[in-house]
């Protein structure tokens, strides 16, 4: 999935906060000083979190600073991850999985309740700018498959109506419960996530 647009027209200053500081020494102190650079992707998701959601040209170099890299390394990085916003998005960011496993399961169900509800396409901001919409390749939760990720959450098993259901408690800021929408449970009762269970011998998940 290839990201095209970056926000050029950069008037946002970013600097972190004295609260972040702190965070930095922390994710830093766990690379030996000549890997830093190691730190660039939770550096840029925190930038991210604290210029609410995107990165602006502003806090790429921040964090090309802390970690002693070109900006423009930085912005390859930054640019390859669909994690990373280059550009502002709406208060809440709506994910939408099309690879196969979603697309078959319904996927084009979502994007026409997201269409109906909120008049936005891929790659689109609401009106209001409290929505966006971004076309992403598979989330890692096929099993529950179609998966719609608002924000930090995942939200599974979703067809026309629940999409609906959600995106109307977004509206009200009362989100439902992030999870299946139906339900279904996909890990184990241990509560553990298993990959490989190997007959005979207790998983040590
Ligand atoms: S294909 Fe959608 S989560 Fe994997």
């Amino acid at each position: 999935m290839s990201k095209t647009y970056i926000n050029t027209n950069d008037q946002f200053h970013f600097s972190f906060s004295t609260k972040a500081e702190k965070t930095i020494e922390n994710i830093l102190s766990k690379y030996p000083p000549q890997r830093k650079i190691s730190a660039v992707m939770p550096l840029l998701d925190l930038a991210q979190r604290e210029a609410g959601g995107w990165l602006p040209i502003s806090a790429l170099e921040a964090v090309a600073d802390k970690v002693g890299l070109a900006y423009m390394r930085v912005l390859e990085i930054a640019s390859f991850y669909t994690m990373y916003n280059l550009s502002p998005v709406g208060k809440w960011h709506l994910q939408i999985c099309g690879t196969t496993p979603c697309w078959l399961k319904g996927s084009d169900d979502i994007l026409n309740a997201i269409f109906d509800t909120l008049q936005i396409k891929p790659n689109e901001t609401s009106k209001t700018g409290d929505f966006t919409l971004t076309p992403v390749e598979c989330l890692g939760a096929c099993v529950n498959a179609p998966i719609l990720q608002v924000n930090d959450d995942f939200y599974e098993d979703l067809d026309y109506e629940s999409t609906k259901k959600l995106l109307e408690s977004l509206l009200k800021n009362k989100p439902l419960k992030f999870g299946s929408s139906i339900g279904r449970k996909s890990e184990p009762e241990t509560g553990t996530t298993v990959l490989l269970k190997v007959k005979g011998k207790k998983n040590a998940g």
